[in-house]
């Protein structure tokens, strides 16, 4: 059976001498998706991972692997990304002059697709993305880093992308990212989120990841 809510556990904030073993204890602890920052230092200030972490995080954990690609020209590494074996692949909508185009070219590659907008961008600017997309995430934080604190403003800016797929009944994820934790996921979820990427509230969480993933899972279930 498939959760009606996802957690998708941001390896942003892992010990990476330890990624392994990271992975499987939040896999273990029932996390649903892993999702991997990829950034370019040219979109946003940092520069992250790429195809090459994807590939490991593939050999180490069989669940789903959602690729957040916060990069100029994305379309240029889509291909790459999927062979990797990214599960799904977000583009920002800041990035692409052609969101559908590139949403129709990830599910080419056989992946989810999904289109993310940053806290200052119009909401309207989703609209085009929205019938044909598997994935809409919302940034309630500036993109770049992790550990940042929750702009309350995207409370609003969720409840209005449900109500634009409620409309069109689409049935895509509607996911959020940064800031996550206890205290604000529940708000994320009754403005219509379905899926909550968090990476310090797991990761840095003072009783260990797993302690992490069961406070947030506990509040989905
Ligand atoms: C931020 C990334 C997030 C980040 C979230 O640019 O897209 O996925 O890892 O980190 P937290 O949960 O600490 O805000
Ligand atoms: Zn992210």
């Amino acid at each position: 059976m498939t959760n009606k809510y996802v957690l998708s556990s941001s390896i942003l904030s892992a010990d990476f001498a330890r990624l392994g073993e990271e992975i499987a204890t939040v896999d273990t602890a029932g996390v649903d998706w892993i999702h991997v920052d990829v950034m370019d230092g040219h979109f946003v200030p940092n520069i992250t991972m790429g195809p090459f972490i994807v590939e490991t995080c593939r050999r180490i954990t069989k669940l789903p692997l959602d690729v957040h690609l916060m990069i100029e020209n994305p379309e240029r590494y889509l291909e790459a990304f999927a062979k990797a074996g990214a599960s799904g692949l977000t583009v920002h909508v800041e990035t692409c002059p052609d969101i559908v185009g590139t949403l129709k070219q990830i599910k080419a590659l056989g992946c989810r697709a999904g289109a993310v907008l940053n806290p200052e961008t119009p909401v309207g600017t989703i609209q085009p993305a929205l019938k044909e997309a598997d994935l809409i995430l919302v940034m309630s934080v500036h993109p770049g880093y992790s550990g940042q604190s929750f702009m309350p403003e995207s409370i609003a800016r969720v409840s209005e992308i449900r109500k634009k797929l409620d409309a069109l009944r689409s049935s895509a994820w509607l996911e959020v990212d940064g800031g996550i934790d206890v205290e604000t996921l529940p708000e994320m979820k009754e403005a219509g989120a379905t899926a909550f990427v968090a990476a310090t509230a797991i990761f840095k969480n003072p009783q260990g990841p797993a302690a992490g993933v069961k406070a947030l899972r506990a509040l989905l279930d």
